[in-house]
């Protein structure tokens, strides 16, 4: 893979050399042009040191070399990735401005483009960047949505680049296979909440990303996905059908209508093993000298048993959130439940599986056959797990 690293001038610039070398994981090689705000921000010869080649800043080339150097490029790229994308480069590309060397190679690259907007989050809402997003969303260039968090400038919001392995991730799979096509995949994500009474619940801290990522990539893939998801704070990816529910029950309920339509499912969710029995219609009140309170509960469907008990079911991928005896635990899960593979995160680990933007898991699979992904973004995992589903249906082991 030959990959164009556009740099524009903001703050996350400073990211591009890690940005190089995760591009660099996935096999690229990365060649880097520079506006001239970015050179501000980044030095051009650490992007030279890591890139191993000449960093491209100036728009009119080196006057001893014979060639237009963005022509040059141009034949031999297969992407343009720019990121951070500033609001002035995202307007330029809309436009069609050719006023520096970035933007002037944009015009010659013949490949798809992708782009990682990063700024403060009003200016991302205004509505100019919107549009010129939207101008180029329709021209077919990737737009890479923004993470949301505190941003450089103090503001929170959406506007913050994704980690360089995210960016990495997706630019493989850009230029990766399409080997899910057409395939219908249901994926369920984050936690499903129980309620107690009418402000308090049960629930637990996953947060959805694990699952999205997996939504994520098998629609980039091809797959017409169905993402059964319950409360989280993240954005749907694009062209994926949301299903938003809150209980397990809601949860069974929905994946169970769509599990006949389904070739793959994903269970990513962390759904709540047990509910309370009675759910008090009122906000249960303190009374004077009752130290404690004891809550009934009863056990919540099993939504993954259910699916694998189906006579004629989809390829069952199941998750196993342990805290020790990893591997064995997940073994167990994987019989009882009568899925194809299982996968298995240590959240006993903070830096990994619940919340965490990493992950670091056991995929095993029904003949016993295992294999260890070590820590990486939850996009690159998604990745490979799905690279492990893909060749597993071929093989059409069950
Ligand atoms: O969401 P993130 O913050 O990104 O975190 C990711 C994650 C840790 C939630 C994810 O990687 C993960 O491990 N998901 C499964 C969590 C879980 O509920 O594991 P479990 O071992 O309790 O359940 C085993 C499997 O049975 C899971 O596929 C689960 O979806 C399924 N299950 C569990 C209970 C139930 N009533 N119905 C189910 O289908």
């Amino acid at each position: 893979m030959n990959i164009v690293l556009g740099v524009s001038g903001g703050i996350a610039a400073y990211k591009a050399p890690d940005l190089v070398r995760r591009l660099q994981d996935t096999g690229a090689a990365v060649r880097v042009i520079l506006t001239p705000n970015a050179a501000r921000f980044v030095s051009p010869l650490s992007l030279a040191a890591v890139s191993n080649h000449g960093v491209v800043v100036e728009q009119w080339g080196d006057p001893s070399s014979g060639g237009v150097d963005h022509i040059e490029i141009a034949r031999w790229a297969q992407l343009l990735l720019v990121a951070p994308a500033t609001a002035n480069i995202i307007a330029k590309l809309a436009t069609g401005i050719a006023d520096d060397a970035l933007t002037t190679y944009a015009l010659a690259h013949r490949g798809p483009i992708a782009i990682a907007p990063a700024m403060n989050t009003f200016m991302l809402g205004h509505p100019t960047v919107q549009q010129n997003l939207a101008t180029l969303r329709a021209r077919g260039v990737h737009v890479i949505e923004p993470d949301a968090g505190l941003l450089a400038c103090g503001d929170e919001g959406a506007g913050r680049m994704p980690d360089p392995e995210a960016l990495a991730a997706r630019a493989a799979a850009i230029l990766g296979p399409r080997d899910l096509d057409g395939v219908a995949v249901l994926v369920t994500a984050g936690p499903t909440r129980e309620a107690i009474d009418p402000v308090r619940y049960i629930s637990n801290r996953s947060s959805g990303k694990m699952g999205y990522a997996i939504a994520e990539a098998a629609r980039r893939r091809g797959a017409r996905v169905v993402l059964v998801s319950g409360p989280t704070a993240l954005q749907p990816p694009a062209g994926v059908e949301l299903v938003s529910v809150t209980t397990a029950e809601e949860m069974h309920r929905e994946v169970m209508a769509r599990a006949a339509a389904s070739a793959i499912v994903v269970k990513a969710a962390a759904v709540a093993d047990f509910t309370p029995v009675e759910k008090a219609e009122q906000k249960i009140k303190k009374k004077d000298g009752v130290e404690a309170l004891q809550i009934s509960l009863r056990k919540t469907p099993d939504i993954l048993a259910a699916l694998g008990a189906l006579p004629v079911r989809p390829f069952l991928v199941a998750f196993a959130a342990e805290t020790n005896d990893v591997e064995s635990h997940a073994r167990k899960k994987l019989e009882k439940k009568g899925a194809d593979l299982i996968v298995a995160n240590d959240v006993s680990d903070a830096s990994i599986g619940f919340d965490s933007p990493q992950n670091e898991v056991v995929v095993i699979g029904r003949d016993g056959w295992i294999e260890r992904l070590p820590k990486a973004g939850k996009a690159v995992i998604a990745e490979r797990i799905l690279d492990i589903v893909v060749a597993k249906r071929a093989r059409g082991s069950k």
